[in-house]
């Protein structure tokens, strides 16, 4: 019998400690599964298009795998990889859906998901100031202070902000114009509060909860504490149902309390670290996901010959 092989693609500039903790944890799963599962960094790969052809070069490529376990962001990679015929977990749609947090929203949008209610930045290019209020008197139409606004590519809770008044939109505005973003309804409910609840194959597999006494943001990265959370079933429920609306084969949804303790959608993570859940909750996610990875490969019968 044959063993798996799949490629883990990681970012090439994003080696911190902890995410190699995390791509440990993936490496013990595989071994644990039997499972040969090689770390390739994107820039370690060369794609391209020669000849009208697609093609994938690298000095330490000597043979296609199995799947695929994409943990970068790469998407031109990911797709790359489709077109040639690569399974590859998450797809490029779902990673880009899920890095765009505007796109996240409007995917959701028509299946009754509760999420703040968010506007959409206009495109602003690059070098260009804006010289009338018109946009800025819109968004105040709509939201009332204070408001939330993120950058919609983002991680960490580094590129979200909370404007108190005029003054602090404009600045804040002036700042990211010309990056795609979005201006959001304040869930006061849920300051400094969240819940990363870790979906594997429409499963709920492990969740915390996350809270921050000094920042309205709950990230641990930024000074948030975490706790191993057994989530009501609303908040199960409605983490499973945004995977399968966007199609995610694994996800850390991040949910926020409301007024009446009711979950709602903060933003869906297809590249969810998996360092703090497993220090939380002792819980491998890694496991779940190449278990998954594994049935799925199983139960597509043009691979009939896998073990
Ligand atoms: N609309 C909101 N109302 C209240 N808190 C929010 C809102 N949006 C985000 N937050 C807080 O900010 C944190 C970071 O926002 P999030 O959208 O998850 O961005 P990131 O991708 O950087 O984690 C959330 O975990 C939550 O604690
Ligand atoms: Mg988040």
């Amino acid at each position: 019998m044959n063993q798996l092989t799949g490629w883990m693609i990681s970012n090439g500039g994003l080696k911190t400690q902890k995410y190699m903790e995390s791509l440990g944890l993936y490496e013990k799963a595989a071994r644990e599964l039997g499972i040969q599962l090689e770390i390739i960094f994107n820039h370690e790969i060369v794609i391209g298009i020669q000849e009208s052809v697609l093609f994938i070069h690298g000095g330490l490529i000597t043979k296609l795998p199995d799947f695929v376990l994409f943990l970068d962001k790469d998407i031109r990679l990911a797709y790359q990889l489709e077109r040639l015929g690569l399974r590859v977990f998450n797809s490029s749609k779902v990673i880009a859906v899920c890095d765009d947090k505007s796109q996240t929203f409007q995917e959701l949008a028509y299946y009754g998901i509760p999420m703040p209610k968010t506007l959409i930045a206009p495109l602003v290019f690059q070098g260009m100031k804006e010289d009338s209020m018109v946009y800025i008197e819109g968004i105040e139409k709509e939201l009332s202070y204070p408001i939330v606004m993120k950058e919609s590519y983002g991680s960490f809770g580094e590129q979200v902000y909370l404007v108190q008044n005029r003054e602090e939109l404009m600045a804040k505005r002036s700042q990211i114009l010309t990056k795609p973003h979005i201006y959001q309804e304040f869930i006061g409910s849920s300051k400094g509060r969240d819940v990363r609840v870790n979906i594997v194959g429409g499963q709920v597999v492990a969740a915390m909860l996350r809270t921050s006494s000094t920042d309205f943001r709950a990230n641990i990265s930024n000074g948030g504490q975490m706790q191993a959370f057994t989530p009501p079933q609303s908040f199960k429920d409605l983490s499973v149902k945004v995977c399968a609306i966007i199609g995610a084969d694994f996800a850390g949804v991040d949910l926020l309390f409301g007024e009446k303790g009711e979950p709602i959608v903060c933003e869906v993570n297809s590249n969810a670290h998996i360092k703090n859940i497993q220090l939380c909750t002792g819980i491998n996610v890694a496991a779940f996901i190449l278990q998954y990875i594994l049935k799925e490969l199983r139960d597509d019968t043009s691979l009939a010959c896998l073990p």
